[in-house]
């Protein structure tokens, strides 16, 4: 059994997350429930920070929050000193309400909309992540016109994808983010903002994947970014002070998954940057990172109750979970895999095969096609590990099935941060008919 973080087993030989029993926090906020543990989202946060502290570069680790956006969370990655990056209006709000500070608040998305560029000045945040030209005239608009000043980072396409193990160069990228670099689109974006009254270009950022478990590729592309900003030194006279490597830092879903250390990533891009300033002669930017999934992914565990089964003989045994893909989609959506393990009982041989499923209404609605459990049986508390990122922050009311609990767990504490959601809630927006009026029928 691989234990993540704090998980532990204790004298009732069940899971344990931050020192607390996982068989009562189930009974005590009912199931399905995420469970985060937040002495892991700590030590990673740490782990990226310390790292850039100990190579001499300045730095901003800014927790890419759509992996998992509530109040409670933003409060803890202001407690560790992170930045944030948030995507849309909702997220800045939460960001908001959460009372983090405006200037570590970085706003990121392919089609913010006027208002949300607007709420984005109101508050003052530290940086807006330029995407498209359409942006670029919205965001000197509301500058010109309030007469206030805004920092900005342009997004490239570097021409860099990677996933896991893989990266690949492509001569221009398809994608829906961002200004391409190579065929010219960057340095179009470039001339519109460099000398601009109230925009302050910071200098530019990438995001090349997700779930990549070697360091080459960000290397790469931070060489791509730094070539480009000594052209425009070089060029235009213009010095870029901020270089935003992105996120994309992988996680151990299943023994498959061989990740790198926080400090890995950021030694070796460290050490791709340093050296082309010294070859350059550039002065050394603040490097800017975004994880997500590498602080919460694996820090999250979702427990279920375990309902009914079905044996398909000679096929396979399905045991239905009461969540799904309304709460994690991800194995429906991409075929994302997970691992799981029965709560209750956790020492005991984990040598059942069995297909989790989900209680939506969809056959590809499976948790996890090949789990291996103890003896499933009706009333178990599975825990599906690794589900902190992009579950909840996915997660739907298909089926009008309720939204989970979050709670956090720490040196033995647990503290409810997500109601769950309630029938009420689920009806709120409903509005019953009033006005129309259903034509009579002869
Ligand atoms: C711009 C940007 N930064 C950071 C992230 C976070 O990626 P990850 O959760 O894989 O670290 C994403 C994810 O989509 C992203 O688009």
């Amino acid at each position: 059994m691989y234990f993540y973080g704090t998980q532990s087993v204790n004298e009732l030989g069940h899971l344990t997350i931050g020192g607390v029993d996982t068989i009562d926090l189930a009974h005590m906020y009912g199931t399905p429930l995420n469970v985060y543990d937040v002495a892991l989202f700590r030590e990673r946060a740490a782990a990226f920070k310390e790292t850039f502290k100990n190579v001499g570069v300045r730095a901003q680790v800014a927790y890419a929050s759509k992996a998992f956006s509530s109040i409670a969370i933003y409060e803890v990655a202001e407690q560790q000193g992170l930045s944030l990056d948030v995507v849309s209006g909702g997220e800045l709000f939460t960001a908001v309400s959460a009372g983090f500070p405006r200037e570590r608040i970085h706003f990121h998305g392919n089609n913010k909309s006027f208002s949300e560029l607007q709420y984005a000045f109101d508050e003052k945040i530290g940086c807006i992540v330029i995407d498209n030209f359409s942006e670029i005239t919205m965001v000197k608009d509301i500058a010109e016109t309030r007469k206030e000043k805004m920092n900005v980072l342009i997004r490239v396409t570097p021409g860099v994808e990677a996933h896991t193990h893989d990266y690949i160069t492509t001569g221009q990228e398809d994608s829906k983010f961002g200004f391409d670099l190579k065929n010219g689109q960057t340095d179009e974006a470039f001339l519109q903002l460099h000398d601009h009254p109230y925009l302050e270009l910071l200098g530019m950022h990438c995001h090349i994947g997700s779930q990549i478990f070697e360091s080459d590729a960000f290397c790469f592309a931070a060489e791509v970014l730094m070539k480009k900003m000594v052209a425009w030194r070089d060029d235009h006279d213009f010095v870029c002070t901020v270089l935003n490597l992105g996120g994309g830092f992988g996680i151990r879903y299943t023994e498959e998954d061989e990740p790198l250390h926080p400090s890995a990533y950021v030694e070796e891009m460290a050490k791709v940057v340093l050296s082309m300033t010294r070859s350059h002669n550039y002065p050394v930017p603040e490097i800017w990172v975004e994880p997500g999934r590498s602080l919460v992914g694996d820090a999250g565990t979702t427990l279920y109750t375990a309902g009914s089964t079905k044996e398909v003989p000679d096929v396979r045994k399905y045991i239905a979970v009461d969540g799904g893909m309304s709460d994690n989609i991800r194995p429906a959506l991409y075929g994302a895999k997970y691992t799981a393990a029965t709560a209750n009982r956790i020492e005991e041989p984990h040598v059942d095969k069995v297909t989790l499923a989900g209680k939506c209404c969809e056959s590809g609605d499976k948790l996890i096609e090949e789990a291996f459990l103890a003896d499933p049986t009706e009333g178990d508390i599975i825990a599906v590990f690794c589900t902190g990122a992009y579950g909840y922050s996915m997660a739907s009311n298909y089926n009008r099935l309720p939204k989970p609990a979050i709670v956090f767990c720490e040196n033995g504490e647990h503290q409810l941060v997500v109601r769950r959601e309630t029938y009420e809630d689920v009806v709120r927006l409903d509005i019953p008919l009033q006005s129309v009026k259903r034509e009579e029928t002869v």
